[in-house]
């Protein structure tokens, strides 16, 4: 087989990609491990920056996303027992699109289906060949038979655990990572979210979110020892000592139910350089990953695939190779930035094993500082709604 463009992964980042290079008339063939029904079971968070939102536009699979999305003009920010929000609309003239990662992955099937893209699902032993040479093709087995597609490009969406990222020699490679010393908690609970918007609360006795995917879906997190495992939380366990975290004018309205998913995610910071090697392009959870707090895992995968779609029009349309000779450099630009604000986030809001009364201090001035300072509220906004690509 031959195609333009062989993804690797059908999580967000290569669903999308896949479709934005259909609706310029580039091709593309998608190799997913999994199943599509086990790629839609995965219960992730989806909070779209605005620019997010747009490629879903551009990309074609906007509608549900408009219509079923809940616009959050800003969030609330909670430490000990108080309250304040940070008003997206006025210090970043934006706001951002709240719709589940599983609705988004959903459409994104949908939308490559109905344009008959080609998705090979259960692909085992998949290998990149020939990424630095001039005709690189990928080799697989699906249903015990080997296959190949030779291509013009490689682009590896194929998350924190996939091959690609390996693919590019040790000696190329540099990672760095940071790994936090707790975990979140997070349960699924089909009860109205406690507040109409988002509530992030610093408290002495841990971080804890309030969240939502629906008027009838509410997610929760509680930071958790790394040593925990879900099934040492019974639900009233969970529900009581979220109450004790957030501020009693927002435990007061919550409404509790059971929960119909229980996970504990680890915390982690990394990022591989370089982004590119040879004709093998690397994006999203492939190249980088961020801790949860500040909402980035999705918008990372979103801000590498808007560099890299346009790199690849500008090649295969105007026959230029500029972006993507500089993907890398404006991916990793932007895509730091996202770490400083999901590593801010985190140090700003959870409760560390090894601090300090001196470092709690710090974590309440800074908090005191976000809450009295416009300028502070909006280095935070115009991070939060998405820096410009
Ligand atoms: N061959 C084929 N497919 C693979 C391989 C492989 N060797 N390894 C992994 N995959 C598939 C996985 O099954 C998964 O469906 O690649 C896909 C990667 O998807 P994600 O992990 O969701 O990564 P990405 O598309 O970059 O999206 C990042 O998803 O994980 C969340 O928090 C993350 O919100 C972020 C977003
Ligand atoms: C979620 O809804 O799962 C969610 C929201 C915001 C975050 C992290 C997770 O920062």
């Amino acid at each position: 087989m031959r195609t333009q463009v062989c993804i690797i992964g059908a999580g967000p980042s290569g669903l999308l990609l896949s479709q934005l290079l259909h609706r310029k008339g580039i091709e593309s063939v998608v190799l997913e491990r999994k199943t599509k029904e086990y790629v839609l079971g995965r219960i992730r968070a989806g909070v779209l920056e605005h620019g997010f939102a747009e490629l879903m536009r551009e990309a074609g699979v906007g509608e549900r996303m408009d219509r079923e999305g809940f616009l959050h003009d800003g969030t609330v920010i909670a430490y000990d027992n108080h309250q304040f929000r940070v008003d997206f609309a006025a210090r970043a003239n934006a706001s951002v699109l709240v719709y589940g990662q599983t609705e988004l992955t959903r459409d994104l099937y949908e939308a490559r289906e109905a344009a008959d893209g080609k998705i090979v699902y259960n692909v085992e032993d998949v290998r990149i060949q020939d990424a630095d040479g001039d005709a690189p093709y990928v080799e697989y087995n699906v249903g015990g038979q080997g296959q190949r597609i030779d291509c013009d490009y490689v682009v590896g969406c194929d998350g924190f655990h996939g091959v690609s990222r390996k693919t590019i020699p040790e000696t190329v490679r540099k990672e760095y990572e940071k790994i936090y010393p707790f975990g979140w908690l997070g349960i699924l609970s089909e009860t109205p979210p406690v507040h109409e918007e988002l509530i992030y609360a610093n408290s002495e006795r841990g971080f804890a979110l309030c969240s939502m995917r629906n008027e009838n879906l509410s997610r929760y997190y509680l930071q958790c020892p790394l040593d925990h495992n879900p099934e040492d939380w019974s639900d009233d366990a969970f529900w009581e000592e979220l109450k004790r975290r957030i501020p009693e004018q927002a435990a007061e309205k919550l409404i509790t139910g059971p929960s119909i998913e229980k996970s504990i995610a680890p915390l982690r910071s990394f990022v591989t350089e370089p982004m590119r090697w040879g004709k093998l392009f690397l994006c999203g959870d492939a190249a980088h990953i961020v801790p949860p707090t500040g909402a980035k895992g999705l918008n990372t995968a979103a801000s590498d695939i808007y560099y890299l779609y346009h790199a690849m029009v500008q090649f295969y349309v105007d026959g230029e190779e500029e972006g993507l000779d500089r993907y890398s450099e404006k991916a990793l630009a932007r895509i730091w930035k996202a770490e400083r604000f999901s590593w801010w986030m985190s140090n700003l809001l959870h409760l560390y094993p090894e601090q300090g009364e001196f470092d709690r201090k710090m974590q309440r001035a800074e908090l005191e500082f976000l809450e009295s300072n416009e300028s502070a509220q909006r280095v935070m906004a115009e991070n939060y709604v998405g820096l410009p690509f």
